[in-house]
């Protein structure tokens, strides 16, 4: 069977660091309080001018370089992102063009925090049926842009940056030993759009809009929502929770990490941590995290990682890959 094998990861993250002192200037708050609440400590924000697809662009470049693969080796751009350039065209197309990528398909893709995981299963599909050969998956945001600056509740959490990764079509067994994605899981429940949103947008405001979030119930659905979703994960390829080498989870909270993986028995050194440098950057922090963790050697040939995550809408996926 055709399996979609990540042979490639990059990232890159904005120049300019913002710390919880800097914070501290604008808003009523403390490091002492979004560290204790979140694990945050600092977060990149993107220059002026600076846009999503400048973000994506430089992380495709350092995946394709981490592939040792060309622009147009690629027949498939799919960037998740809640931030993008314009309304339309897709960030993706923008992408595509600044590669020099003539053919092919080129779309972005709209599940908030967990973009990057229904990229990853797209283009997943899209691979297993023989459509496209190569795929760019890229996570990228510059949530700086929707965050009301006078809201302490929301603008002390987020960051800007952007991952991708090269999923590559190859033969596999068909087992659990093959290299590549072996199964995603995604979910949605379009009822809980009032507990994390913008307040703005083309058709209802004509405006962009300011990210609102009831943090409370956001992190109480998240912690129940992520347990559930894993165990998916694991029951759909017959695997246990020891058998998991590396959990990339979504960076939003370094509290959801550890409940997470105190809920499923997982040990805590096994999770991948970038929230306490990067903040939460929605749709990049996935592949941030996992590019984080390649890098510095953690990460090796082989290896099960387990890839997680949950934002608005509310949408939340997993997906199980072997490296
Ligand atoms: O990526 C998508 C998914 N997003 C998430 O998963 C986020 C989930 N939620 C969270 O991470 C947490 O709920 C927060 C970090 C947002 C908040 O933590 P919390 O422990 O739920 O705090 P809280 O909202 O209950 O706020 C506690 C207090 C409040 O004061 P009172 O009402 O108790 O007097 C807030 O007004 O902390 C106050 N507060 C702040 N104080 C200092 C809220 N924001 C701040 C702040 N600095 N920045």
């Amino acid at each position: 069977m055709i399996r979609s094998v990540i042979v490639g990861c990059g990232s890159y993250l904005p120049e300019r660091v913002m710390t919880n002192a800097d914070m501290a200037e604008i808003v009523d708050t403390s490091d002492e309080w979004i560290v204790a609440r979140s694990g945050i400590r600092q977060r990149h924000i993107a220059a002026e001018g600076q846009t999503t697809g400048d973000l994506a662009e430089a992380a495709a470049r350092d995946a394709l370089k981490h592939a040792g693969l060309e622009p147009a080796d690629i027949d498939l751009i799919i960037v998740a992102t809640a931030t993008p350039d314009n309304t339309f065209p897709a960030t993706a197309t923008s992408v595509q063009a600044r590669l020099g990528i003539r053919d092919g398909a080129a779309f972005d893709i709209q599940a908030v925090c967990s973009g990057f995981i229904y990229g990853l299963a797209t283009a997943d599909n899209f691979l297993k049926a023989g459509q496209f050969k190569r795929a760019l998956v890229i996570g990228a945001e510059t949530f700086s842009r929707i965050l009301d600056w006078e809201d302490r509740t929301t603008c002390v959490l987020f960051g800007d940056g952007a991952g991708a990764v090269v999923v590559e079509a190859q033969e596999g067994a068909g087992t659990s030993d093959d290299r590549g994605i072996l199964t995603t899981h995604l979910h949605a429940d379009g009822r809980h759009h009032d507990l994390l949103y913008v307040d703005g947008g083309p058709s209802s405001t004509k405006t962009v809009g300011h990210l609102r979030m009831s943090g409370k119930e956001v992190f109480r659905h998240a912690v129940v929502n992520l347990a559930s979703v894993i165990n998916e994960a694991l029951e759909a390829t017959g695997l246990a929770a020891d058998d998991i080498d590396w959990v990339i989870p979504h960076q939003a909270n370094k509290r959801i990490l550890d409940g997470t993986a105190r809920k499923l028995k997982l040990a805590p050194e096994k999770v991948v941590v970038t929230v306490d440098r990067h903040g939460n950057t929605s749709a990049a922090s996935v592949p941030l995290a996992m590019a984080e963790a390649i890098r510095d050697g953690r990460i090796k040939r082989g290896d099960m990682l387990l890839l997680e995550a949950m934002g608005g809408g509310f949408t939340w996926g997993s997906a199980l890959v072997r490296w």
